[in-house]
């Protein structure tokens, strides 16, 4: 009788596929009203030699089953999060990692350097952190030359160093180590100590270009620009040069563009490198000549983007960020 109860138990117990079936099996032979236990309470009725015998052949079964019960319950347990952690649905449409892109303004400059090579510019690069000489003496601009003024300078500690006011050093750098005919653009960030607004920041980019040969004149420079712009915005844009004055050119221009309807904006000063400079880094300013400019890319991008202020650029807001 006990050993039938056992086996029913037994096969019960393993046929069990979930923990709710699992408790009510547990119920039903070792609980309160258990048939388990309904046996070993009848035992004080048997007669003491039947009581002993069935008493200890009960209790090993009542061990018995709670043991059997336990590893059933892990393993269901077990199964249960082998299914819930392996389940892979290949239908399901795949999650994609978060990537990063590269921040607009980058994105320009790539484009600009990619505009420029293919008309054999080679893109240069010179340090953020400059000396006198080439942010301002080389570039015709000696200590007492009001064009100084031009633009707020952040000086280093020492002194003997700035942060570049504009690209325009890599110029000097470039022509000093390297033999005419050239052409380089040098992108790159610069920095002046100015209020900030919806189109100045503290440190802004520019894509400096200089183009020295024999024969180079203003009419170059111009079809070089217009064939620029219209890569890189396309046939509906107009340019305008306007004379202006910049120490290390002449004659100086400022170059505005339009773009369809829009208003003409102001992008870039350029102009015929200065004799002087030629001078200061060596070439016969009789054999060469040729122009240079300095376009801001922030511009640059905030035409293409129609973006209405510079800060966005420097904001690290990932929601501005985030459109390009
Ligand atoms: N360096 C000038 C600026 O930052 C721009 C410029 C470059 C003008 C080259 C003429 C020639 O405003």
């Amino acid at each position: 009788m006990l050993n039938e109860l056992k086996q029913k138990a037994l096969k019960e117990i393993q046929g069990a596929k979930d923990l709710k079936t699992l408790e009510e099996l547990y119920r039903q032979f070792l609980g309160r009203k258990g048939e388990l236990t309904a046996v070993l309470r009848s035992l004080k009725d048997l007669p003491e030699k039947e009581r002993r015998e069935k008493g200890k052949l009960a209790n090993q079964i009542k061990l018995e089953l709670e043991n059997i019960f336990n590893q059933k319950k892990s393993e269901i347990r077990n199964l249960k999060s082998e299914v819930q952690d392996g389940w892979i649905d290949i239908t399901a449409p795949g999650i994609l990692p978060a990537l990063g892109h590269f921040h607009p303004i980058t994105k320009i400059r790539q484009q600009a350097e990619e505009i420029f090579q293919s008309m054999g510019f080679t893109v240069a690069e010179g340090p953020e952190a400059e000396t006198e000489y080439y942010n301002f003496d080389a570039l015709n601009t000696p200590p007492e030359h009001p064009a100084r003024d031009m633009t707020d300078t952040f000086w280093l500690k020492n002194k003997k160093l700035l942060l570049r006011t504009h690209t325009s050093p890599v110029q000097i750098r470039y022509m000093e180590s390297h033999n005419p005919p050239l052409r380089i653009i040098a992108p790159g960030r610069v920095f002046r100590h100015e209020a900030t607004d919806a189109s100045h920041d503290v440190q802004f980019y520019q894509i400096e270009g200089l183009m020295i040969d024999k024969d180079v004149s203003a009419a170059h420079f111009r079809g070089i620009l217009q064939e620029f712009f219209k890569r890189f915005f396309g046939p509906e844009i107009k340019i305008r040069l306007r004379p202006s004055y910049f120490p290390f050119v002449e004659p100086g221009f400022e170059i505005d563009i339009k773009r369809g309807k829009g208003d003409w904006l102001e992008l870039m000063g350029a102009g015929m490198v200065h004799p002087n400079v030629l001078k200061a880094v060596k070439y016969n300013p009789n054999l060469w000549q040729g122009f240079a400019f300095g376009m801001g890319l922030d511009r640059l991008a905030m035409i293409k983007y129609k973006i209405d202020d510079i800060r966005l650029f420097y904001s690290g807001d990932l929601r501005f960020l985030k459109q390009f």
